[in-house]
């Protein structure tokens, strides 16, 4: 690559939505509201993907640390998800969106589940965004859970190529770019294994101030970053 060419629009972005309790906090509103405005921003952050060209969006909703935060707050974010999974779900054809979920199925309530996994069956038809939702996730159970697997399998002797197999959406790409926003520079147990050669983007911009504007400005920083791979 010459000194001026610029990398190409990434192929599989994933985002670290964070600052929705702070931005709510900043209003003197409950975290709730901060996460029903973080909704809002997926919507946009969705568009603008797919206006880009992007093809795979990986957007971390839900870790398994997550589990740590008050009752009503957990119980909050599982209602706007259901909310949002179903709003969803009836546009799914219009705007051609396929969904994936990554993460563990327990201790997921039922009713989430079942949501789930109707969104991911009545969108498996469509071939445009990606749009993969890491939910209840954990990069370090991930990989704990592909090496099981493979030891069920009866492997003695594993490779990296049978870990990247065994991932939970093992057809995804490696992320060239992994955005976090809120002034936390931090991976929060997110794709440790897929992130090896990733660039970061960090933004002070809270989750609920995302916009197309802010993605864009993601998309350009990317562009002119030098990626090595180890090389010269
Ligand atoms: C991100 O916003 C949403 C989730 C982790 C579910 P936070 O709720 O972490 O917001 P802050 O970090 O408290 O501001
Ligand atoms: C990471 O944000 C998880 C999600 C965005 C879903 P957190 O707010 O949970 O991360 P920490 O606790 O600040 O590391
Ligand atoms: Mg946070």
């Amino acid at each position: 690559m010459s000194e001026t060419a610029a990398n190409p629009v990434p192929t599989h972005v994933a985002v670290i939505m964070d600052g929705n309790g702070r931005w709510a906090k900043e209003r003197h509103l409950p975290r709730l509201a901060g996460h029903n405005a973080g909704a809002k921003a997926v919507e946009r952050t969705l568009k603008a993907a797919q206006k880009a060209g992007v093809k795979f969006l990986t957007l971390y909703a839900f870790s398994t640390e997550n589990w740590s935060r008050p009752q009503d707050e957990i119980s909050g974010l599982f209602k706007l998800l259901e909310q949002t999974l179903g709003r969803y779900t009836q546009d799914a054809a219009k705007h051609g969106v396929r969904l994936l979920v990554s993460g563990a199925r327990e201790p997921l309530p039922p009713s989430v589940l079942d949501k789930i996994d109707h969104a991911v069956r009545s969108t498996s038809g469509n071939t445009g965004l990606t749009l993969n939702l890491a939910l209840n996730y954990g990069a370090r159970q991930e990989i704990v859970h592909a090496v099981n697997t493979l030891l069920r399998e009866g492997k003695t002797e594993i490779t990296m190529q049978d870990i990247s197999q065994q991932l939970y959406q093992p057809q995804l790409p490696d992320p060239e770019l992994i955005i976090r926003t809120s002034g936390e520079e931090r991976l929060s147990n997110f794709l440790l294994w897929q992130a090896a050669y990733s660039e970061f983007y960090f933004t002070p911009v809270l989750w609920p101030d995302f916009d197309e504007a802010e993605f864009e400005k993601a998309l350009w920083a990317y562009s002119r970053r030098k990626r090595r791979f180890g090389g010269v």
